[in-house]
């Protein structure tokens, strides 16, 4: 157990699924230079986490695809706020998410974190001075956007609806539509990827996959009210043998991918 000072908190107050958040953190701490992504307020919350090294992939395919996500959606919400300075963007799934301390956005722009009671507890203990509005709620849970006042919204979900099963990702898509008319910026898995019983994540947290999709136009059509509005891969910049799997993955299956970015806007 890695023992940490100042606010602490244990991975072991997490259940499962929260503890999932541990390797989206790690990864943010632990970006490579090469990257040029970094992220000083990530790197200060893993020091405040006490948690077994088994609890967190740290191999370099697993960090480095958290980075490239993170990247492209840090694109996208930057353009999404510049477009929408009276906007929010709220973070389904939030864990310990640090993104509203990377990108830069307008005075006055609301940032809103939602996640079960476990997870909101811990970042409530190891970032007190939190300036994200934390809902406690399952995101399947239409109920979370009961106190919402109306504003343009971007809903991000990164590293969430794998954790999902269908009816939840139609649940939160829809809730997003009708109660939001928020545009939505989400990563999925391709379903060969979500049945991987042996991923990293899954087998260092006990957590399960439920869910995933061959590419963003499926993702959209889950729900009626979205179009596909663009994508982005989160495993094409790798290089090596990483990179020659992802290329023959896409041209045996016409194009699909294994992991990538949507944005759906509502029509
Ligand atoms: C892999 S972590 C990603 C955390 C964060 N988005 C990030 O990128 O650092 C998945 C997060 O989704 C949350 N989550 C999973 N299922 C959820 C649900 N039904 N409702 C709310 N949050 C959920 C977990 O508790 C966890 O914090």
């Amino acid at each position: 157990m890695r023992r940490s000072e100042g606010v602490r908190g244990s991975a072991d107050e997490l259940g499962a699924v929260g503890q999932t958040l541990l390797t989206p953190l790690y990864a943010r701490a632990n970006a490579s230079e090469a990257t040029g992504f970094t992220d000083p307020l990530a790197a200060l919350l893993l020091s405040r986490v006490d948690y077994d090294e088994a609890q967190i992939p740290t191999d370099p395919t697993t960090v480095a695809g958290t980075i490239y996500r993170a990247m492209a959606i840090d694109e996208l919400a930057t353009a999404w706020a510049a477009n929408h300075p009276d906007g929010r963007i709220i973070s389904a799934g939030i864990g310990l998410c640090t993104r509203h301390a990377r990108i830069a956005t307008p005075a006055g722009f609301e940032w809103y974190g939602v996640d079960t009671a476990d997870v909101i507890a811990f970042r409530r203990k190891v970032l007190p001075d939190d300036p994200v509005r934390l809902i406690e709620s399952s995101i399947t849970e239409p109920g979370w956007t009961d106190n919402l006042g109306v504003r343009p919204t971007l809903v991000i979900a990164e590293g969430l609806l794998m954790y999902l099963d269908a009816v939840g990702v139609r649940t939160l898509l829809r809730t997003a539509r009708e109660t939001l008319g928020a545009e939505v910026v989400a990563d999925y898995l391709h379903p060969l990827l979500a049945k991987n019983t042996k991923h990293p994540i899954t087998t260092a947290t006990g957590a399960r996959f439920g869910f995933g999709v061959r590419n963003g136009r499926e993702l959209a059509r889950l729900t009626p009210g979205y179009r596909l509005a663009e994508e982005r891969s989160t495993v094409e910049p790798f290089g090596g043998i990483t990179r020659l799997i992802v290329t023959i993955f896409r041209i045996v299956t016409l194009g699909q991918r294994t992991a990538a970015v949507a944005r759906l806007e509502p029509v």
